[in-house]
C-alpha cells in the first residue's frame, strides 16, 4: 500500500514526519517492546531530528527501547561534518536518553568495502541473531528516506551497481557524480520495512517525484522506484512545492 500526503509547506511535512515517528515507535513498543529504526541523511532529514530533540517531541518517544541505524553513509570519520551519523547526533542523539549501544552506526571511517561487509555482519546478527527462522530480512519497524532531485534514495543513486544486488543488504559503491564512495543498504534489506516513509520537500524535486510517483517503472533512472516493501506500507510525505506536477494527489 502506498499513500501519498502533501502538506502546504516544508515545516508541515516535518511535523508530520514527527507525529508519524512517535505513533510508529509507540505501536513497535506497545507489541514488540522495541522499535528499530534506519534514519536518512541530507537536510530535510535534519529539520526532522532537530524537531524530534525538541521539548514538545522528545518525551513522547520511550528512547530506552529505541534502536538506530542509517540507510546510507558517506566514507568519513564519525565526527566528520559530512557524516549522516555526526548529524543525526547533533540534531537527535544526543539529546535522546538511550545507551550508545542501541546505536548502530555505519563505521565510514573504514574502507568502504570493509564499512559494508562489517555492517551487514551486525545487522544479520542484530535481525537474524541465533535463529533459524526460513525467512531472513531486515524487519525495520521505520525507514526514514529522502529523494534527491535525480531520483536517488539512500546511496541508490542512477545506473549504479547497488541497484542490482539482490544477495546483500549492505554494498559500498563509488558513485562517479559525486567523485565519492558512499556505503548504502541495499533495496532488498530497505524493503524488509514494516514502514517506510519518504520525505520529500521542495520544487527542484518536482520532476523526479513525478517521474517516480507516476512515470512510467525506470528504476535504473529512477532509483526511489525500487523502494517498494515487501510486507508493509509506503508512505510519501511532500510538499505542495515538490508535488507541483502531481496528478491526482491527497490532502491530509
Ligand atoms: C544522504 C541521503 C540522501 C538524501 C537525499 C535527499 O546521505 O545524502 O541519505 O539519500 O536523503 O540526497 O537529501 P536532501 O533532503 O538534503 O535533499
Amino acid at each position: 500500500m502506498s499513500v501519498i500526503d502533501v502538506y502546504p509547506d516544508s515545516q508541515s511535512v516535518i511535523r508530520a514526519a514527527a507525529n508519524r515517528f512517535v505513533s510508529a515507535a509507540e505501536a513497535a513498543i506497545t507489541t514488540r517492546g522495541r522499535f528499530i529504526v534506519a534514519l536518512s541523511g541530507g537536510n530535510t532529514p535534519r529539520a526532522l531530528y532537530k524537531l524530534l530533540s525538541s521539548d514538545e517531541f522528545l518525551a513522547l518517544v520511550e528512547w530506552t527501547k529505541v534502536y538506530v541505524f542509517w540507510g546510507d553513509e558517506r566514507v568519513v570519520p564519525p565526527d566528520h561534518r559530512a557524516s549522516n551519523y555526526h548529524m543525526a547526533r547533533e540534531a537527535l542523539l544526543d539529546y535522546a536518553p538511550m545507551p550508545m549501544s542501541n546505536i548502530y552506526r555505519i563505521p565510514g571511517e573504514l574502507d568502504p568495502v570493509q564499512a559494508a561487509d562489517l555492517y551487514e555482519f551486525k545487522m544479520r546478527d542484530f535481525f537474524e541473531g541465533r535463529s533459524e527462522s526460513a525467512e531472513s530480512r531486515a524487519r525495520f519497524d521505520l525507514v526514514l528516506l529522502g529523494m534527491g532531485e535525480d531520483g536517488h534514495t539512500a546511496s541508490l543513486f542512477p545506473h549504479t551497481p547497488a541497484l542490482e544486488v539482490h544477495d546483500r543488504w549492505v554494498v559500498s559503491q563509488y558513485v562517479e557524480k559525486l567523485k565519492a564512495w558512499r556505503v548504502t543498504l541495499t533495496p532488498e534489506a530497505l524493503n524488509g520495512a514494516a514502514n517506510i516513509l519518504f520525505i520529500v520537500t521542495g520544487e527542484k524535486k518536482a520532476p523526479a517525484l513525478q517521474r517516480v510517483l507516476q512515470g512510467e517503472p525506470e528504476p535504473h533512472e529512477y532509483p526511489a522506484q525500487l523502494i517498494q516493501p515487501r510486507d508493509g506500507n509506503l508512505m510519501w510525505l511532500v510538499d505542495s512545492a515538490a508535488a507541483s506536477l502531481l496528478a491526482n494527489t491527497s490532502n491530509p
